[in-house]
């Protein structure tokens, strides 16, 4: 189903439970004062819902529900399912979740529940039932959200339970199983499905197949959840569309691929991490991985209207930046702005988290820029009709992108914990970003022959199949990256033997028989500018050539980084993690090499980020001034934000936007000869 409302979703979680009427009357004004249209209402409401077991008082919703459409905002319901109220975990404590270490957790924050316990499975399926059958036809419902970010772990009896089930079905017999994770190894042979338990505190290293499979037994439970909650509202005849808001974070428990499959649309929660520069490259990080996982359009479902949560602190996001990441998603797809959470609580614990109405009121700078905002979308608000062919970008780079290499680099047997994969892949991303090259990312197996270049970023595990999918594409033309750690086992985290990485020596046409592993300060020159940090490996050549060597340390000499002629394309192979500087000199040789060029000729100088957005009848470009002086733009089009032609050019002043509405394949050059009219 592709997700195509009749206008740019705004607005964002609405608690109004919090409030009395005298605010809520204001919030319905405010909200149309900003040109707010949708509301997310009842993510955390379970105990008003429910305030006894199977006692369902929903009149209250009811009333503000009806009160936000008779002032034409819509709203996304959401089941609550994400914070179970205090009388049910009196009543159902097994249902409280169990950490590594044996620990019970108690009631008092949120997110506290054991998802394979059979009390919280049906409690969540009663609540989803009663929301759908008293609201499922409301003419406000735009779609159903349900729970909220997925992502609660639990290690007691009935994740055993459950996890012993999932592993008969994947493995079917003890032998199998045993095989499958080296269970000869320190005497782990199982004799019976009971004496297998999930990956709980122990003594000393996990089992490593044991390790991952866990945390994918973990996503599918949790996808078996949302299932049965969709099942529900089916149930109740309602066929609104229905999605559950990722997180987007420095930790994830999901598989996003089979998790989007499963949506009618795909959806994320994304939160700055830094207040530096880099935060824009984190929202077009976000921004690609959404649109990929949903392969169309997607939901920005919450971002943060005035604050950036990083090193302990609450930093102040300046109102321009707040426009710019806003129209950043937009530009990579998501037919939404949402926030959390439209009014700022006064108590509670996320009493300083941001809000689209501050502790202030709505005579603040803050409410002024989300007033500022809601004119923007409206006035854009053609870009969200989708092209005849679905395609929203351009991106000719696709970087691979899988869970399970996430996961296996946190199993406990890896030579060196500095290295991650969300590292290495979102270093990747932002090198590519700052050459102002668009990307997406990819799914093994996926369709890749309108890429030229194929980036493969850590992916530790790596099936046959996979293999032989990426050698194709460099053999009928293709330029595949490949990155140390990636290819180096099976799907089990066995290594594959003969040479790293074992199911990749062939397509690259060269093997390390050892890896070098670098201290956390050291670092190793590989000539031509670029500089290796913590890993390094002992490379010996097949068929590949050098293009760097090691300059210096233990293996000195020695190929560094190797290319190899597949059929018509290339493989390439980086043996260590390139420093950022390095890696954004060395991704923009490779795209420079394989005839990538940005998306707007001096956006990247100027200090601008161009995105393209492919419509229905045109293409937009999404220009984001993040830079400190007014730029000069030429070409030809309307900019929507301010509805001026910029056929004799236009001028955009710094930290701005403009979203320029182009013939489908035309551009602009950015810092072109001022003209006469300016903006
Ligand atoms: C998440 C949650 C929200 C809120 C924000 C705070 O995204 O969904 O309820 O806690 O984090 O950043």
């Amino acid at each position: 189903m592709t997700f195509t409302p009749s206008t740019i979703l705004f607005g964002g979680d609405y608690n109004p439970d919090q409030w009395d009427t005298e605010t809520v009357r204001e919030d319905i004004e405010l909200m149309r004062r900003a040109k707010v249209n949708t509301a997310t209402v009842g993510v955390f409401s379970w105990s008003k819902m429910e305030p006894s077991e199977g006692v369902y008082e929903l009149d209250w919703l009811a009333e503000i529900l009806d009160r936000l459409h008779a002032g034409g905002i819509g709203f996304f319901l959401a089941t609550p399912t994400a914070s179970p109220p205090p009388w049910f975990s009196l009543a159902h404590p097994d249902a409280l979740p169990v950490r590594p270490d044996g620990a019970r957790l108690s009631h008092g924050s949120r997110d506290t529940y054991a998802i394979s316990a059979p009390a919280y499975r049906a409690a969540s399926r009663g609540i989803a039932r009663a929301l759908a059958e008293r609201f499922g036809d409301h003419p406000g419902l735009r779609g159903w959200h349900i729970h909220n970010e997925y992502g609660t772990l639990d290690y007691g009896p009935h994740a055993a339970r459950a996890f012993r089930a999932w592993l008969r079905a994947k493995y079917g017999t003890l032998e199998t199983l045993n095989a499958a994770w080296w269970t000869a190894f320190w005497s782990q042979g199982y004799g019976s499905w009971e004496e297998i338990l999930p990956p709980r505190a122990t003594q000393y290293l996990h089992n490593p197949a044991q390790a991952i499979d866990f945390r994918r037994f973990c996503s599918d439970e949790m996808l078996a959840a949302y299932t049965e909650q969709c099942d529900e509202i089916r149930a109740a005849g309602s066929m609104a569309p229905a999605t559950t808001n990722f997180m987007l974070p420095t930790w994830n428990h999901l598989e996003q691929w089979a998790w989007s499959d499963a949506q009618d649309v795909v959806s994320i929660d994304h939160y700055l991490d830094t207040r530096g520069p880099d935060g824009e490259a984190h929202v077009a990080y976000g921004g690609d991985l959404t649109r990929s996982w949903g392969d169309g359009p997607w939901l920005l479902m919450e971002q943060n209207a005035t604050g950036i949560s990083a090193d302990g602190r609450w930093y102040t996001k300046s109102p321009d930046r707040t426009i710019r990441n806003s129209l950043g998603y937009i530009a990579r797809g998501s037919q939404s702005s949402l926030f959390f959470q439209w009014r700022q609580s006064a108590g509670g614990s996320e009493q300083w988290h941001g809000g689209l109405v501050p502790h202030a009121g709505g005579s603040s700078r803050a409410f002024a820029t989300i007033e500022r905002l809601g004119g923007i979308l409206e006035s854009i608000r053609e870009v969200i009709e989708p092209p005849a062919d679905g395609r929203l970008s351009d991106a000719e780079v696709g970087i691979l992108w899988h869970a399970d290499g996430w996961w296996a680099l946190e199993t406990p047997q890896m030579p060196n914990d500095a290295l991650t994969y969300s590292d290495e892949v979102r270093s990747t991303h932002r090198a590519l970003w700052r050459s102002g090259i668009e990307t997406d990312f990819v799914r093994p197996g996926a369709p890749i022959g309108r890429y030229r270049v194929l980036v493969v970023p850590c992916l530790y595990p790596m099936s046959e199949e996979t293999a032989a999918w990426l050698h194709d594409y460099a053999a009928s033309g293709g330029t595949v990256v490949v990155s140390y750690l990636s290819g180096v086992s099976d799907e089990n985290l066995r290594i594959v033997g003969g040479g790293f990485p074992g199911r990749l020596r062939d397509l690259l046409g060269a093997s390390s028989e050892q890896i070098d592993v670098l201290g956390p300060d050291e670092t190793v020159d590989l000539g031509g500018g670029l500089t290796g940090t913590e890993w390094s490996e002992l490379i010996t050549l097949h068929t590949a050539e050098a293009l760097h060597l090691y300059e210096d340390g233990s293996l000195a000499g020695f190929p560094a980084i190797t290319s190899n002629t597949v059929g018509s394309g290339r493989a390439i192979y980086v043996s260590t993690k390139l420093d950022q500087v390095s890696r954004d000199r060395f991704f923009a040789d490779v795209a420079a090499g394989a005839g990538l060029t940005e998306t707007a000729p001096g956006a990247v100088g100027a200090g601008v980020e161009a995105i393209r957005r492919r419509g229905r009848d045109a293409d937009y470009l999404f220009l984001l001034h993040h830079g400190d002086e007014t730029v000069d733009v030429a070409g030809e089009g309307v900019d929507l934000v301010t509805g001026g032609r910029i056929e004799d050019g236009f001028r955009l002043p710094a930290r701005d936007v403009a979203v320029v509405r182009l013939r489908r394949g035309a551009t602009v050059r950015i810092g072109a000869e001022p003209s006469a009219s300016s903006r």
